[in-house]
């Protein structure tokens, strides 16, 4: 009889963060161990709960959520995503430009799928979140990596994006703030990203889920603002950050600039809509009443709140380590240690984190799973409170001692 098989198409997917490390860490959980898990931003376990209003906004409208709605998302969540924008001057949207999806991740696969031809180019940070590597190789095209610069606070290096572009390159990839490497780009860079799009005619994809995240003086400035009318860009976010709702799975993609000259593309994502009938009627009912009311994030930034102690305190201890760099984050939730080649001479970064788990018993991703270029870094989730990091970044360093030898 014919094995059976995954499609070739997933031959070039891949999706670290959640891949072979969690099914050990799945493997020695069956064992009775307990394993601290630094792996995905998911805020409910560590004590993170939605606002109340959030919460009591789709509680009201379970009774009315029970049909598909409009395939591009019911009309208030609409609205209140537009008038976001609006807000923060971006004033060309209006609701017919606004698709709601479950989650950004959804519509990161959508999005492609309606946009990538085979052997389509398309230009991706470098460490970046790997679903967007994934769901370029899913939809036909080419992952091209761009190397975001850890000695410029892991900007952009825009003379790298140049260099590799080619007749093929199609569009563009920015997440900002970013996961993992906490970066929150300067104006300087965000104009420089929709300069690069401008001149080589390139479609930009922002991913700014992690947009309300930022701490300190460190500004977020949106791609869709700089590109203005004449780049057009597709800006993903939704409340699964900032609102502590990952769970609801509500999330949405504004398309700003010169739409007549996408409407092509247009149609094919509504027909992709359209054919996963609706996203979560629950879960978009909780939007307008998230974007509208009181931000509670803004306690949770600031110095005191948990999101701001939590980052800089892991930040502060990682950087104690003999061996171990690590940019102060300036947004996002994690922290993108280096592991000094010459103290830790590691050629799989991969099998080291697999070790640090089975020792120490603390699950982290290591770089590679991000589409870093070198076995020389690692992503932590600095969501656990401080008396946990503290526990646990401990537990890395008698780890790191170990190899060191000192
Ligand atoms: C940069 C980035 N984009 C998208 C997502 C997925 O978000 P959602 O829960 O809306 O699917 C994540 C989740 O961690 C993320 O870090």
């Amino acid at each position: 009889m014919r094995r059976i098989r995954q499609a070739d198409k997933l031959k070039n997917v891949r999706y670290d963060v959640r891949g072979p490390i969690l099914q050990e860490a799945q493997r020695l959980e069956a064992l009775g161990e307990k394993i601290l898990k630094l792996n995905i931003g998911n805020t409910a376990p560590f004590g993170f709960e939605a606002p109340q209003p959030v919460l009591a906004a789709m509680i009201q409208h379970l009774p009315d959520s029970q049909g598909y709605s409009d395939s591009k998302g019911i009309y208030p969540a609409r609205t209140a995503v537009a008038q976001y924008y609006q807000s923060v001057g971006i004033t060309e949207v209006g609701v017919e430009d606004v698709y709601i999806g479950n989650g950004v991740s959804e519509l990161i696969t959508m999005v492609l799928q309606a946009f990538v031809d085979d052997g389509n180019e398309i230009l991706v940070p470098a460490p970046d979140y790997p679903l967007w590597t994934g769901a370029v190789a899913l939809s036909g095209g080419t992952p091209v990596h761009y190397r975001c610069d850890e000695r410029n606070e892991w900007n952009p290096d825009l003379a790298d994006i140049e260099s590799k572009i080619t007749e093929n390159t199609h569009a563009l990839v920015v997440i900002n703030p970013n996961n993992p490497t906490g970066a929150v780009y300067s104006e300087e860079t965000v104009r420089g990203l929709v300069d690069i799009a401008r001149r080589h005619d390139l479609v930009l994809m922002a991913d700014e889920i992690y947009e309300k995240i930022v701490f300190d003086d460190a500004v977020h400035h949106h791609t869709a603002k700089a590109a203005g009318d004449d780049v057009l860009c597709l800006t993903f976010s939704g409340l699964s950050k900032a609102y502590r709702v990952c769970g609801y799975r509500a999330g949405w993609v504004v398309v700003t600039g010169p739409k007549e000259r996408a409407s092509d593309f247009l149609e094919g994502l509504t027909l992709l809509a359209n054919m996963r009938m609706c996203a979560n009627v629950p879960g978009q009912h909780a939007i307008q009443t998230a974007l509208g009311g009181y931000q509670s994030i803004d306690e949770l930034i600031v110095p005191g709140g948990r999101f701001h102690d939590q980052i800089q305190l892991a930040s502060r201890l990682l950087n104690e380590i003999p061996g171990v760099s690590c940019v102060p984050p300036r947004g996002a939730l994690y922290c993108f240690p280096r592991l000094d080649p010459e103290v830790y001479p590691i050629e799989d970064d991969e099998a080291f984190v697999i070790e640090l788990l089975r020792e120490k018993k603390i699950l982290v991703t290591h770089g590679r799973g991000f589409n870093w270029f070198e076995p020389d870094h690692f992503r932590l989730v600095t969501l656990p409170d401080a008396d946990v990091l503290t526990e646990a970044i401990g537990r890395i360093a008698d780890f790191l001692q170990v190899r060191r030898g000192s």
